[in-house]
């Protein structure tokens, strides 16, 4: 009896040896085509545009000089450092924000955003976020959309919320949280 057990046990141990991997091969392929995977990435975002190195440069402007106090008509191209934690020299760098973004609002303080988050570390290294939307910059929390990636975040859909953290009034230097949820 002892013996006839023991060749269940095996018999038993080999079926689920050869079924493990085409369960787990049957998993990753629906893994790859169906499922759909949702993420919240936290980061902070800085437009440096004092200093010798700014990240962000103005590349035009309206010929009328009475919009200054809104920004209107100017288009600001960035490559803005993408850190962890909110201090940029100590945060962990995480990528960059590459694009422009233009005033928008004639009478308000609105830009509008078109930039991708290319991630440089980490998990995502390689991959990318295109995001696009309105910031008006002195909400509290500016809401735009996440319009696609590439990399892990190919077909990529969802929004992205801003909130400054610190401005400095002086410099004009800012340092911005943006909380992404993405799916894809
Ligand atoms: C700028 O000046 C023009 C001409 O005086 C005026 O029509 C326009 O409303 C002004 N714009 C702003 C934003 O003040
Ligand atoms: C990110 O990926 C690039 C290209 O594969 C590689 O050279 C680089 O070392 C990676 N960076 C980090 C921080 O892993």
């Amino acid at each position: 009896m002892a013996a006839a057990a023991a060749v269940l046990v095996v018999l038993l141990a080999t079926t689920i040896l050869v079924a493990a991997p085409a369960a787990s091969a049957a998993a990753s392929s629906s893994g790859g085509g169906g499922g759909e995977k949702s993420t919240h990435i936290k980061l902070y975002w800085h437009d440096v545009v004092s200093g010798p190195s700014p990240t962000a440069v103005r590349v035009a402007q309206a010929a009328v000089t009475n919009t200054s106090k809104t920004f209107f008509g100017a288009v600001i191209v960035i490559d803005d450092p993408l850190t962890q934690g909110p201090d940029l020299k100590s945060g962990k760098l995480l990528g960059r924000a590459q694009g422009t973004y233009i005033g928008a609002g004639k009478d308000e303080l609105s830009l509008m955003m078109n930039m991708n988050f290319v991630f440089q570390a980490g998990k995502y290294n390689g991959s990318t976020i295109a995001i696009m939307g309105r910031n008006a910059v002195l909400d509290d929390v500016r809401e735009m959309a996440i319009v696609g990636g590439t990399g892990v975040f190919r077909m990529a859909r969802g929004y992205a919320q801003a909130r400054t953290h610190t401005l400095d009034l002086k410099t004009g230097d800012a340092t911005v949280e943006y909380n992404l949820y993405i799916k894809y």
